[in-house]
């Protein structure tokens, strides 16, 4: 069997914290009186807190000093983080710990490639750190998604060419990213927003061990 390298986006993907990102951003926005939508929230899954704060501000037509626009990032987070503390495994989605023990045992190479600056904390908080043998976070990467540096350097890291290389990512600019990789894009979530993607499952129970096998033996191609 081929050895493969799979990378899992963390949040919206292992587990459920897209919520609490989009309830933070939401208080945030309008705490300075800017509206914020669902579906403005889409453009913000995968993106860096300080591009997603830019966003905001261009939509409500703002502008800040730099000390403010800080301190506005920081109480995002400081909002964000008061969701994560309450967290523990049961917020990890459906049949992700059966995927990476499967692939575990399969000796494939897994890895985290996530924007967020609180993975290694959230990881650790349920449980899923050790299963990783790869991790690349926001404090890693100097370009946000949809730049495809923080696959690249999980290929790196997994010691497998990017053409090898499966992403998990339920948001837009994360597909993106894959693509560009030339990797393997599967989307976690809606046909309708993620169809840049290879293929789209709604979650991680529509992932069958046969199709993860397929990929393991090249019997899956990109579109
Ligand atoms: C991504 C989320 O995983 O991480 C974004 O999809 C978030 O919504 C980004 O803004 C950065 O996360 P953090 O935890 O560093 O603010
Ligand atoms: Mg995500």
């Amino acid at each position: 069997m081929t050895k493969k390298g799979f990378i899992f986006d963390l949040d919206g993907v292992i587990v459920d914290t897209a919520k609490y990102h989009f309830l933070a951003w939401k208080n945030l926005a309008n705490s300075i009186g800017v509206d914020f939508s669902e579906e403005q929230n889409e453009h913000l899954k995968g993106v860096s807190r300080k591009r997603s704060l830019e966003k905001i501000l261009d939509w409500g037509n703002k502008t800040l000093s730099e000390e403010e626009f800080n301190r506005l990032m920081g109480l995002k987070n400081e909002d964000y983080l008061s969701h994560i503390n309450q967290m523990d495994a049961s917020e990890i989605l459906p049949d992700i710990e059966k995927t990476l023990d499967f692939l575990i045992d399969k000796e494939q190479g897994l890895a985290l490639g996530s924007a967020s600056k609180n993975a290694k904390p959230i990881l650790k908080k349920v449980a899923l750190l050790h299963k990783f043998d790869a991790i690349v976070d926001g404090n890693d990467v100097s370009k946000a998604k949809p730049d495809p540096e923080v696959f690249l350097n999980a290929a790196k890291l997994l010691g497998v060419a990017p053409k090898d290389c499966i992403v998990f990512e339920d948001s837009v600019a994360g597909i993106q990213a894959a693509n560009t990789a030339h990797m393997l894009s599967i989307g976690i979530g809606q046909k309708s927003v993620l169809h840049e993607a290879d293929y789209i499952f709604n979650d991680f129970t529509e992932i069958s061990e046969s199709f993860l096998l397929d990929i393991i033996s090249n019997r899956v191609h990109k579109k």
